[in-house]
């Protein structure tokens, strides 16, 4: 009984999460400007990444993440995958949450796959 009682109360509270999470998917992506994705880029995720060929400083740790080469190289690699990943947290990998706005997110998405056939 008790166990029901916790599932009743676990689906109440995962359902509206599962819907929101389809409206997210849903919804058109916002057309990104690839060069404020740069300058983004730069300030926020070279830390970990290498995120263009020139970039200034290297990332703090070492071969810690791919390169955005790398991942804008990658087949699987779309806007929307870019986009989901960015968009949700995720409880496996070791990149932190970087809570970013939509039009963030659509900026970055373009600039990544704007370094494809690089
Ligand atoms: C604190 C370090 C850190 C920062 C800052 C960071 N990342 Fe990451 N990122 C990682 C690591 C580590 C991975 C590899 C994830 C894994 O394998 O667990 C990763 C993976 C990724 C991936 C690949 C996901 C996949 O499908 O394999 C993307 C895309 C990405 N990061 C984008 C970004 C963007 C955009 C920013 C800046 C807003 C950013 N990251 C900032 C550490 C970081």
């Amino acid at each position: 009984m008790r166990a029901l009682v916790r599932l009743a109360a676990m689906a109440a509270i995962a359902a509206p999460v599962v819907l929101l999470v389809a409206a997210a998917g849903a919804q058109p992506l916002p057309h990104g400007d690839a060069q404020a994705g740069a300058r983004l880029a730069d300030r926020v995720c070279s830390a970990c990444h290498i995120v263009a060929e020139h970039q200034e400083l290297p990332p703090l740790v070492a071969h810690s993440a791919p390169s955005f080469l790398a991942i804008a190289r990658r087949r699987r690699t779309t806007a929307a995958s870019l986009a989901a990943f960015l968009a949700h947290p995720h409880a496996l990998g070791r990149m932190p949450f970087p809570h970013l706005t939509q039009s963030q997110i659509a900026d970055l998405t373009a600039y990544i796959l704007s370094l494809r056939g690089r």
